[in-house]
């Protein structure tokens, strides 16, 4: 067992927010899905106040090694959520973590405050990825307006409070230092890196949101250089992520000082990514026991 924020857990292997659907999943699989279910947490898609309709089309991008999305976060709003997701989430055998977004400290407030009145929400993480309508800047970007927005909803819960940092910040670790004095529990990192691609017809950018996030393989090395420093800046546990889709990379992620890792893009390569990297997980640290054991 491992111990999240006084929430145990069955194993290290998360998912990241909105790179697996649960609710799908469980319509095509049924039961099987929870009797095998892939991740030892569950991390909802991040919900906002008011219902999104998201980004116009196209929304994806493939890269050499990686997906630039630009999906706009489409859901269902907070009632919505509230209403429908989350009585079929909580049927899910996992502790259950609801990610949210707010563009003001009022919204973020009235969604920490709703979220938390659910006994089946274990923990709460806010995407700070967004702009503050308030002050323009992006809220994890910057380490005062990080703090504020922590400050703005520490009273309102009782619930854990994971603070998910962008990699779109000069310094994270700066960030995460403040999210901590702030009242955050646990850093969760990275988010999708800003990127773009250009219409191969000339035509202007290829997504409808101008920009999006870049994600894979191809950010995994900026994902563990933050990893490890933000690991090393604070002394809440880390999640981290960025371009897992082995066992050796998630234990790379794990000797940088994760605690626990989440798999994004690669469950759109093969949705049974989770299964396969906890499984192997278990293998590598044995073959390292063991190579520890012969060499010591
Ligand atoms: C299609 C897609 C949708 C995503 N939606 C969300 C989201 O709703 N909230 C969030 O915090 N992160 C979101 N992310 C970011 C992932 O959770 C993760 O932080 C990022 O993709 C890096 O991990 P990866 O390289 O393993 O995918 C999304 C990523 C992708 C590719």
């Amino acid at each position: 067992m491992l111990d999240l924020c006084g929430v145990e857990l069955a194993g290290p292997v998360l998912n990241g927010s909105g790179t697996f659907d649960a609710i799908a999943a469980r319509r095509a699989f049924g039961d099987a899905l929870l009797e095998r279910f892939p991740f030892d947490a569950f991390v909802s898609k991040t919900i906002t106040l008011a219902p999104r309709e998201g980004n116009p089309p196209p929304r994806l991008w493939e890269t050499p090694a990686g997906l630039i999305n630009s999906i706009g976060l489409p859901n269902k709003g907070l009632e919505g959520f509230l209403r429908s997701d989350l009585p079929q989430l909580a049927q899910l055998p996992v502790p259950l973590i609801v990610s949210v977004m707010g563009f003001s400290h009022k919204e973020l407030a009235s969604l920490v405050a709703r979220v938390s009145e659910r006994d089946e929400v274990g923990l709460i993480e806010l995407n700070v990825s967004c702009p503050n309508v308030e002050s323009g800047l992006i809220m994890g970007a910057d380490p005062a307006e990080t703090a504020r927005a922590v400050e703005a909803v520490r009273p309102l819960t009782t619930k854990p409070l994971i603070v998910k940092l962008t990699p779109n910040a000069t310094e994270p670790a700066a960030v995460a230092r403040c999210a901590q004095e702030a009242g955050a529990d646990a850093i969760s990192l990275i988010n999708t890196l800003k990127g773009m691609a250009l219409d191969p017809r000339g035509s202007g950018p290829w997504l409808g949101g101008g920009t999006g996030g870049l994600s894979g393989p191809a950010v995994r090395a900026v994902a563990l250089a933050q990893v490890h420093s933000v690991a090393r800046s604070v002394e809440l546990p880390v999640i981290g992520m960025g371009g897992i889709a082995t066992a050796a990379q998630a234990a790379d992620f794990l000797a940088a000082g994760a605690r626990c890792i989440a798999i994004g893009t690669e469950s759109f390569r093969d949705p049974g990514a989770a299964r396969r990297i906890a499984a192997d997980l278990g293998e590598h640290f044995h073959r390292l026991d063991m190579h520890r054991t012969r060499s010591g």
